[in-house]
């Protein structure tokens, strides 16, 4: 690396009071790309009580951050490039994160920092993930570490809110936040537990959240405002609703961060699902009442159907040999849900939910949608869908469609996930600002957990803990 040629044959002597010890010349080269993707989403993060690196440093200082134009939502590569020679010369590599400015500095004076920082402290301990990552780049780093484990949890966004709440199922409690995303809209997670993908209302972006630092790692510009979100089951694609007329469905390709195309579909989309094949993206519009399928391999549109009202949320089963057998969809106005055969391309049966036992209705803040939530099991054995106008959860067994329990689920009950062994649904009450967490088995609620304003939609994900 030309820099660390430069530092080696200059020495010290001409930059002194860069470094604190004598730079011994190590063989550590510091990675371009890792610096890029990993360490500058660092400087771009919101945390709690501190200002944005960029805030200051795109102005003040000799370490330079080039500014991010209005609308820009990461630095382009020349711009990466110019951030990592700045950085790099606040750096002595090596293993001995100590001897860098560029890591003393923001970290806390009683955790080995250095005593003042005009920026302030914002790392409190050696072992903050973010501090790790900028210390494994001055490390000579080119991936990331290993994590030292995957773990399911469930993330709950919250419509009305600035937060996602990160909630473990075994002790049913909210164990972190995702914060600086306002509006997320909807929330998959990479397979592979990496990371989390959140749509943002605001931005118009598709926000890349790093599981193990919980920051938001990259937003990618979308073609119109987004609502919901999938992700294929190898990881490599998301695909995203845009809520737009005339109706268009984005595709980003994880590995190059990069939004490849915007699919035409007919009607504002409010939600896409990757069916659980990955064969097909089915995405739904309440405007103009279709479902439009899309196939994965060619993202192209290739069949659509068209509902007597609008399409809202969206449920699969699989057949033995793991294609679509059929498509459950809420629709406006109606109270319950129909059922599509997916290979005749058409509506089959049509499902409405009773008065709920002991429970009374409610009509206010319906928002067009009085049924608003569906699952399949993972046994593939009950549908479950939610009544906002009877605070309720509908069971039914499948195949045969036949109710068999109601479980009350409080003020406004939306989407719904399910742990992958099955054992726990969770469902976002929307109007008591809790999620829900019901035993399968026995159809009894064994937690509300609280989470943020308007709790609405929820998903299972795989969380790579550090
Ligand atoms: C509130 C404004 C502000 C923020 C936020 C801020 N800095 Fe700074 N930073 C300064 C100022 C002012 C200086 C120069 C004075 C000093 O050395 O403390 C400085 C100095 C530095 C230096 C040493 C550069 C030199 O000239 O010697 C480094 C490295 C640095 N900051 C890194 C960071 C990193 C990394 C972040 C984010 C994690 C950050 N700063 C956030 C204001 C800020």
């Amino acid at each position: 690396m030309k820099y660390l040629r430069l530092l080696t044959t200059i020495g010290t002597a001409l930059i002194p009071v860069l470094f604190v010890a004598p730079a011994t010349a190590q063989e550590v080269e510091l990675d371009f790309e890792f610096f890029k993707n990993e360490v500058q989403p660092v400087f771009l993060a919101k945390r709690d009580g501190n200002i944005r690196c960029v805030q200051c440093h795109t102005r003040s200082s000799s370490f330079r951050i080039q500014p991010l134009e209005e609308h820009q939502l990461f630095f382009t590569e020349e711009q990466s490039r110019m951030n990592f020679e700045s950085a790099s010369q606040f750096v002595l590599p090596g293993d001995d994160p100590l001897k860098s400015r560029f890591l003393t500095h923001p970290l806390a004076t009683e955790a080995g920092g250095d005593a003042f920082h005009g920026g302030g402290k914002h790392f409190g301990s050696i072992y903050d993930p973010e501090w790790r990552i900028m210390a494994d780049w001055v490390a000579g780093a080119t991936d990331r570490r290993e994590p030292s484990s995957v773990e399911v949890r469930i993330i709950q966004t919250n419509a009305a809110g600035d937060d996602s709440h990160i909630i473990d199922p075994v002790t049913n409690k909210s164990i972190g936040r995702i914060t600086d995303i306002e509006i997320p809209h909807g929330v998959v997670g990479a397979p592979d537990g990496s990371q989390f993908y959140i749509t943002n209302e605001s931005l118009h972006s598709l926000d890349i959240v790093d599981a193990r630092t919980l920051r938001v790692k990259r937003r990618i510009a979308l073609s119109g405002r987004p609502n919901n979100v999938s992700v294929t089951s190898d990881g490599s694609k998301v695909y995203v609703a845009i809520m737009q007329m005339p109706g268009s469905v984005d595709v980003i390709d994880v590995e190059k961060m990069e939004n490849i195309k915007t699919i035409p579909v007919n009607g504002a989309i409010h939600n896409v699902y990757v069916t659980p094949d990955s064969k097909h993206a089915v995405a739904g519009s309440i405007q103009t009442s279709t479902i439009n399928v899309i196939d994965t391999s060619t993202d192209e549109l290739v069949w659509e159907l068209e509902m007597d009202a609008g399409i809202r949320p969206m449920t699969f089963n699989a057949k033995a040999d793991g294609s679509t057998d059929k498509i459950f969809v809420q629709l406006s106005g109606f109270h319950g849900f129909a059922v599509v055969d997916f290979d005749q391309r058409k509506e089959v049966a049509r499902i409405e939910h009773p008065p709920a036992r002991g429970q009374e209705a409610h009509y206010d803040g319906l928002q067009g949608a009085p049924a608003h939530g569906l699952g399949v099991s993972p046994d593939g054995k009950t549908v479950w869908s939610t009544s906002k106008v009877y605070s309720s959860v509908y069971i039914h067994s499948l195949p045969e469609l036949e109710e068999i329990a109601q479980v009350y689920v409080g003020q406004h009950p939306e989407w719904i996930t399910f742990t992958p062994d099955g054992k726990t649904a969770y469902i976002g009450a929307a109007g008591d600002h809790v999620t829900f967490a019901v035993d399968v088995e026995s159809m009894k609620t064994v937690a509300r957990i609280p989470v943020g304003q308007v709790p609405k939609r929820v998903a299972m994900v795989r969380m790579a803990v550090d």
